[in-house]
């Protein structure tokens, strides 16, 4: 529970919440974003706003100045600013695992402690050295030639997003591979083309119980036996904070993290050895301080020049006010090709409730459906549907400013086609031919990062993890546990009792039939 502020009432609560619905009707009437351009020269300038290593531009999005303005207020009445400085300083805001959620601490530098978390601040700082020094000595390994990482969810999609996401820095002389699924096509397709004495496979689990990471984990040190492989100590190293679980399955070479950090939002933790192994020391130090500035931003900039408090205004004005039910996202970067996929678990499993905090029933709509692929790919695919389709999809453009390849032309003609997409959502273009007729006044949001460097990265992922808290600190909802994804994983377990058993008993007809079909 909170303790600095019980109960802030949820947006659809509170007193300002009425007086946005009148607004969002009446802008849902008559509003064009061709007429709000004409209308007012200051609207780019309104509606943009520089945060570190990044520029937004929200003016092409379905708002305008008084929208934002009553949002404010509903910031304030939700007491976002008290909500963020609770978590902040440590307080549980995961009521329902009763625990703190201070994954900005991971990324703040040493001596800059909150009010009584220098114990903890100074366990990150410890591990984070132990973790690093580790990092560079495999780094000056040659005999190390591919790591093998294996984990899922947050222990997973991160780390693999980031070292894509820096490939151009990563050392060329250690190929990493990533394992999540529990589908033994993917690790035996990694394994093929390894030996024993040249891997390492680092095994990251929070809790060290995860079904497909232990599975996999446990034929990787099969393999490495049957492999003639001998020093485990040497080639297995597991990340989680249950070291005595991976003590018990052989594996002793461990770095630690805490409950109090979540599975997706873990990258910053010795979750992000993998990324700490392509990139080195000094650039996963400088991820930590991109995030760092975002956090600091976050914490001190005014409601109204704050980038993620403005996006999570943004998110539930969309969501909630124009009833958008999906968000599109599109990089345009092919090195942030996985980003859609992390900021689908960022969103969908922070937000994705159907109750709030005191367990009440929301009578409103919160996460929205993330999806996405790397622009101008998404261009050739599915943006015919965001340009003419009958559902109206917010897109999110993540743009570079400065490519960090020397290839001619190359980088004009991306950014072209992010412009040109945002551009003509909102412009449409009219034709007599209902076939060839772009109705426009379709809502983008642009996000330009000055480049993609390890910092830059850091203060987008921040970004991002922050805007999905202002969102769910509005829908009043605990934004860090994960209740939802336990069912299946139990009904896993005796499901593949029965697949071996052949037992329906007490089945439903169809789980049933598959399962015996499953067996034939
Ligand atoms: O199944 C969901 C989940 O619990 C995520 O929240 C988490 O990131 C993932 O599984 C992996 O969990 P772990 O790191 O404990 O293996």
């Amino acid at each position: 529970m909170l303790s600095v502020i019980p109960q802030p009432p949820r947006c659809d609560h509170a007193t300002v919440w009425p007086a946005l619905h009148h607004h969002a009707l009446a802008l849902r009437k008559g509003f064009d974003l061709r007429h709000a351009f004409a209308d007012d020269p200051g609207r780019f300038a309104h509606f943009s706003q520089e945060a570190p290593h990044c520029f937004a531009d929200l003016s092409k999005n379905l708002w305008d100045a008084p929208a934002e303005a009553l949002l404010l207020r509903l910031a304030r009445e939700c007491a976002v600013e008290q909500q963020r400085d609770a978590m902040f300083a440590g307080e549980h805001v995961n009521g329902s695992e009763g625990r703190a959620v201070l994954h900005a601490l991971l990324r703040c530098p040493r001596g800059e402690s909150p009010p009584g978390l220098a114990w903890a601040l100074a366990q990150v700082h410890e591990t984070l050295d132990a973790m690093l020094a580790y990092a560079e000595r495999v780094r000056a390994d040659a005999g190390i030639t591919d790591v093998v990482c294996m984990g899922i969810g947050g222990s997973g999609l991160g780390p693999q997003m980031a070292v894509q996401a820096l490939q151009g820095m990563c050392d060329a002389r250690r190929r990493m591979h990533f394992v999540s699924n529990v589908d033994g096509h993917e690790l035996q397709s990694v394994l093929d083309g390894l030996q024993p004495r040249s891997t390492l496979f680092i095994v990251a689990s929070k809790v060290f119980n995860t079904q497909e990471t232990l599975t996999n984990a446990r034929s990787a040190l099969q393999w490495f036996h049957a492999q003639g492989g001998e020093d485990v100590a040497r080639h297995f190293v597991a990340l989680t904070t249950n070291a005595s679980a991976a003590a018990q399955m052989g594996i002793t070479t461990t770095f630690g993290f805490w409950d109090w950090v979540g599975g997706r939002y873990s990258l910053w933790s010795a979750i992000g050895l993998p990324v700490a192994l392509a990139v080195g020391a000094a650039a996963f130090r400088d991820l930590l301080a991109g995030a760092h500035a975002m956090d600091h931003h976050f914490r001190t900039a005014p409601l109204q020049a704050n980038l993620p408090v403005r996006l999570g205004l943004l998110d539930v004005w969309n969501r909630n006010l124009l009833g958008f039910a999906s968000r599109c996202i599109a990089p345009y970067h092919a090195g942030l090709r996985r980003l859609p996929a992390y900021l689908q678990q960022l969103e969908m499993e922070s937000n994705g409730k159907r109750v709030d905090r005191q367990g009440r029933p929301l009578a409103l709509g919160s996460a929205p459906v993330l999806w996405g692929e790397p622009g101008t790919d998404g261009q050739h695919a599915f943006f015919q549907m965001l340009h003419q389709g009958t559902d109206i999809v917010p897109l999110e453009i993540i743009a570079v400013q400065r490519p960090s390849h020397g290839l001619q032309g190359h980088h004009e003609q991306l950014l072209a086609n992010a412009l040109a997409q945002a551009q003509a959502l909102m412009q449409g273009r009219s034709c007599d031919d209902g076939h060839r007729h772009f109705p426009g006044n379709r809502p983008s949001t642009f996000v330009l990062l000055d480049a993609l460097t390890p910092a830059a990265l850091g203060a987008l992922i921040a970004l991002q993890e922050h805007r999905v808290f202002v969102a769910g600190a509005l829908w009043g909802l605990n934004s860090f546990d994960q209740w939802g994804v336990e069912l299946g994983k139990l009904l896993a377990r005796d499901l593949q009792q029965r697949l071996a058993s052949g037992d329906v008993v007490q089945l439903d007809a169809s789980t049933a039939g598959l399962l015996q079909r499953m067996r034939a």
